[in-house]
């Protein structure tokens, strides 16, 4: 089936540019993901992080957008990349949202703000109905996160991390868009009626 790309919009928040990312933002991936406090809670990153891998995985970032697979945003604050928000394994109008900030961002907002405005792009602009997540059980932060933007907690199950090295128990989300308050906000500018 043809897929119709969706435009590769920045997204402005009240104190962050959310930028779709490019090949360009490696090295500044590769130095927040060089901290163990940060890759130790994600799930699929390795730890220490490989240059190359996180090269070519940037570097594959536009096609992925344009074939439909992943929205990726390097979150910038006045300039600068201090995270990333994505959406990915997109099949069958679901999604999963990931996120991760380096640790001098942490505790003023910026991932609940960057990621509210990404799960609006996912209904609104990418035509997603439901979204998955998941945290590890010892991240209480990325919880709060998805709780603050109403995703649900369906179980907890065990799953191989690559950057632990060993199973960890991982708590996974849902949100369906009917669920997401700030929906209809951002259908303003869309029509509200193909909700
Ligand atoms: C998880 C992460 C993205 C949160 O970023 P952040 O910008 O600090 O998040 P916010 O400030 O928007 O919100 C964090 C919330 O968690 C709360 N919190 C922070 N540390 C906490 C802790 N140890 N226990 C309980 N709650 C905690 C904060 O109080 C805040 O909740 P509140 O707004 O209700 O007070 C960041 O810690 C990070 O990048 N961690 C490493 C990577 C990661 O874990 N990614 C997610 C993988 S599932």
């Amino acid at each position: 089936m043809e897929i119709t790309p969706i435009p590769r919009e920045t997204i402005t928040t009240a104190r962050l540019v959310l930028r779709p990312s490019t090949g360009a933002d490696a090295q500044r991936a590769f130095e927040i993901q060089s901290d163990w406090a940060v890759t130790r809670m994600l799930r699929m990153a390795s730890f220490p992080p490989d240059r190359a891998e996180i090269e070519a995985w940037f570097a594959d970032h536009p096609r992925e957008w344009a074939a439909g697979e992943a929205y990726r945003f390097a979150a910038l604050r006045d300039g600068r990349m201090i995270g990333l928000v994505d959406l990915d394994e997109i099949a069958d109008g679901e999604g999963e949202i990931g996120y991760w900030f380096e640790p001098a961002s942490w505790g003023r907002g910026f991932a609940s703000e960057a990621a509210r405005a990404v799960v609006g792009f996912a209904f609104a602009e990418a035509g997603l109905s439901m979204l998955r997540s998941g945290h590890a059980a010892d991240n209480a932060a990325s919880g709060r996160v998805l709780e603050r933007l109403g995703f649900h907690l369906l179980d907890r199950v065990e799953r191989p991390s690559r950057s632990c090295g060993e199973t960890i128990l991982q708590c996974r989300y849902r949100l369906p868009r009917e669920n997401f308050a700030e929906c209809g906000r951002l259908f303003d500018k869309t029509d509200a009626q193909t909700l």
